[in-house]
């Protein structure tokens, strides 16, 4: 029996309804595969935690997560109570870096049972390979001369070598594994250190994989090409604004970004992974148990492949796409299921399918 020590938090809003959600759905899957479970421990570092402590989880937080095997997040963020950069820096970005989940995993295909918004699409099934340690996301910056009429607010994007040839490594890796096709995200036009940088990398990256093909697309026209022919994509690779930004619009032409799902992989194994949906916290819809679990189930098969259980991952991805197709659907993809209801119908195909 395998059994795997798993930190949990569920963070703000409707990471509070779809992680328990998923989690039921992990333990029956655990529980089909007969030599496998989880050990599940809660950890309630959220906005409202930082009300009361003024910090988004404990000083000895990243120390405690690091005796787990993996982490499993919802999503954080609750700008009504804590301004979001300090949220998601105070916890989120924090795991993400200090954990060295260099890797942000994000695929998109079309579901069976799934109306996507795009008319008449050709089937897709894309991964998006994020930059997640540095980019637009830096520390670099600053503000000066505020309240004048010079004021202004400075953000320095970092692109080390290392970190961009890890993520295109990684990308052209899995293209390897998949319909051999990396396409670079870039912007090298209009940006004009970092983004020729970063086509450089990745012309240099490219020869040590000759039978991939590859693609250099700007950004502005690679999100048009995700709505006019999603299809032609294998595995893209993106900084981690463009990643972020692509991945939204992934979810958002599979049918809602309540079903894209994301895995924040430390890639050298030597620090917990983290496994959670490219959503956030659906302040507009928290406390209503009418959140999508969708992309959190689909992020627990993400965790289930990483851990080496990909025929387990892949059957709760089929009795995922057996609910939706039964039509069990919550609101946001046409139907009137609630997140329970969606839930309990995944765990039964889940049962009908292992028989
Ligand atoms: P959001 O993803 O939370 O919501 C955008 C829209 O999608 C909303 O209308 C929401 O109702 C809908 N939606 C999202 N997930 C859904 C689901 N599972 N089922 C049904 N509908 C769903 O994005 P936002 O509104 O920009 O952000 C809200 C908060 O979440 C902010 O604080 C933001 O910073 C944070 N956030 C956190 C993460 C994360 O922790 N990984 C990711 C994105 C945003
Ligand atoms: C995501 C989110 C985060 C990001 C935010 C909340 C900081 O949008 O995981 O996609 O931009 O990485
Ligand atoms: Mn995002």
């Amino acid at each position: 029996m395998n059994r795997f020590e798993i930190a949990v938090i569920p963070g703000d809003g409707i990471g509070n309804e779809v992680v328990p959600a998923a989690i039921r759905v992990l333990d029956a899957a655990a529980e089909i595969h007969g030599g496998l479970s989880f050990a599940w421990t809660h950890f309630p570092w959220n906005c409202e935690y930082y009300l009361k402590h003024g910090e988004m989880m404990p000083q000895d937080g990243i120390a405690t997560l690091r005796n787990f095997d993996q982490i499993f997040l919802g999503a954080v963020g609750m700008p009504n109570l804590v301004p979001d950069h300090v949220s998601l820096w105070g916890l989120l970005i924090k795991i993400r870096r200090e954990m060295n989940q260099s890797i942000n995993v994000r695929p998109a295909k079309l579901l069976r049972g799934l109306q996507s918004p795009l008319r008449d699409p050709k089937q897709f099934d894309l991964i998006v390979v994020r930059e997640n340690s540095e980019g637009e996301y830096s520390e670099i910056g600053g503000r000066i001369h505020s309240g004048s009429d010079d004021e202004m607010a400075i953000q320095n994007a970092v692109f080390t070598r290392k970190s961009t040839e890890r993520a295109m490594r990684y990308a052209f890796e899995l293209a390897k594994q998949r319909r051999g096709h990396v396409t670079s995200a870039t912007k090298s036009n209009g940006i004009s250190h970092s983004m020729p940088f970063w086509d450089e990398v990745f012309r240099q990256v490219q020869q040590d994989y000759p039978d991939i093909q590859t693609a250099s697309t700007h950004i502005d026209a690679l999100a048009a090409f995700f709505v006019m022919k999603p299809h032609i994509f294998d595995v893209i690779v993106a900084s981690n604004l463009f990643g972020d930004i692509l991945t939204d619009l992934g979810g958002a032409i599979m049918g809602s970004i309540g079903i894209a799902p994301a895995a924040n992989l430390n890639i050298e194994r030597k620090f917990p992974s983290m496994f959670e949906p490219v959503h956030g916290s659906a302040p507009d819809i928290a406390g209503r148990g009418i959140a999508n679990p969708a992309g959190q189930i689909w992020t627990g098969k993400m965790m289930l492949d990483f851990l080496g259980y990909q025929e387990l991952g892949n059957l709760l991805l089929d009795a995922l796409e057996d609910t939706l197709e039964a039509g069990i659907k919550t609101g946001d993809i046409g139907g009137r299921a609630n997140t329970g209801e969606v839930t309990n119908a995944v765990i039964e195909n889940l049962k009908k399918r292992a028989k």
